[in-house]
């Protein structure tokens, strides 16, 4: 969406806040031995009080108020009786609904552990968020977003999932601009306007950055099973420095 009122910024700002507690709240809870549904229920418990809706449940009928992907999973991962264990990588990713504004969030982390080969890939996905949020600019071509994602992605080592991407947001969850790609695209010509509302969601992978859907019909992996790291932000594109909502 474009925002046009005072009253949609107060909206976006609302629900974005909620989805990063939300997150940061799961983030804190996760411990060895929990399930993926105890911490999903953390979730559900955060969104429930402040009155916000899940998106991938009212939109999607998703089994899970959040998307939690254990690796080699990285997106949609179905929350269940997976149990967590000391130093796996995994991923939460939290989209929900308020008063007609969504907002979508996702952060990559390791449980309970150093894992120097996980923290690495976690720190470059981290920039390359800041480093495409600093590229949405008004005026500015949409693939500058995929250039700063695939440039910090190769300063680190790494390459980019191509087959999954940010997206436009606000009234819904996904629309115009459908897709923001996390690589150059040179044709990608589209010129982002001021109050352009954007779900930034890099995905960075040691592999060659295609994916497959597993058998349970959501859950997204590596096709060569490599790890991948992500992080989201649900931002407004200005004339200047964006705004972040989901902090
Ligand atoms: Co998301
Ligand atoms: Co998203």
């Amino acid at each position: 969406m474009i925002v046009e009122h005072e009253e949609d910024i107060a909206g976006l700002k609302a629900i974005g806040r909620i989805c990063a507690a939300t997150l940061r709240t799961m983030m804190e809870s996760v411990q060895p031995g929990m399930t993926t549904a105890e911490l999903d229920e953390i979730g559900r418990e955060v969104l429930d009080k402040a009155g916000a809706n899940s998106a991938p449940v009212s939109l999607y009928k998703f089994p899970g108020v959040t998307c939690i992907s254990v690796s080699p999973v990285i997106a949609h991962g179905i929350p269940g009786d997976r149990v967590l264990r000391e130093g796996e990588l995994i991923n939460i990713d939290v989209s929900a609904e308020m008063d007609g504004y969504f907002g979508d969030t996702g952060a990559s982390m390791v449980v309970a552990a150093q894992v120097p080969e996980y923290e690495k890939i976690i720190a470059a996905a981290k920039s390359a968020l800041e480093k495409a949020v600093q590229a949405a600019r008004a005026g500015q071509a949409i693939n500058n977003i995929g250039k700063a994602v695939q440039g910090e992605a190769k300063r680190h080592g790494y390459g980019v999932i191509y087959d999954l991407t940010g997206h436009g947001i606000g009234r819904r969850l996904h629309e115009e601009p459908v897709q923001v790609f996390n690589y150059f695209k040179p044709r990608d010509r589209y010129i982002l306007k001021e109050g352009l509302v954007l779900a930034i969601e890099p995905f960075l992978t040691t592999g060659k950055g295609r994916v497959v859907e597993e058998a349970d019909g959501w859950s997204l992996r590596t096709t060569d099973r490599t790890i991948a790291a992500q992080f989201e932000h649900t931002v407004i594109v200005t004339n200047g420095e964006p705004i972040v909502l989901t902090i």
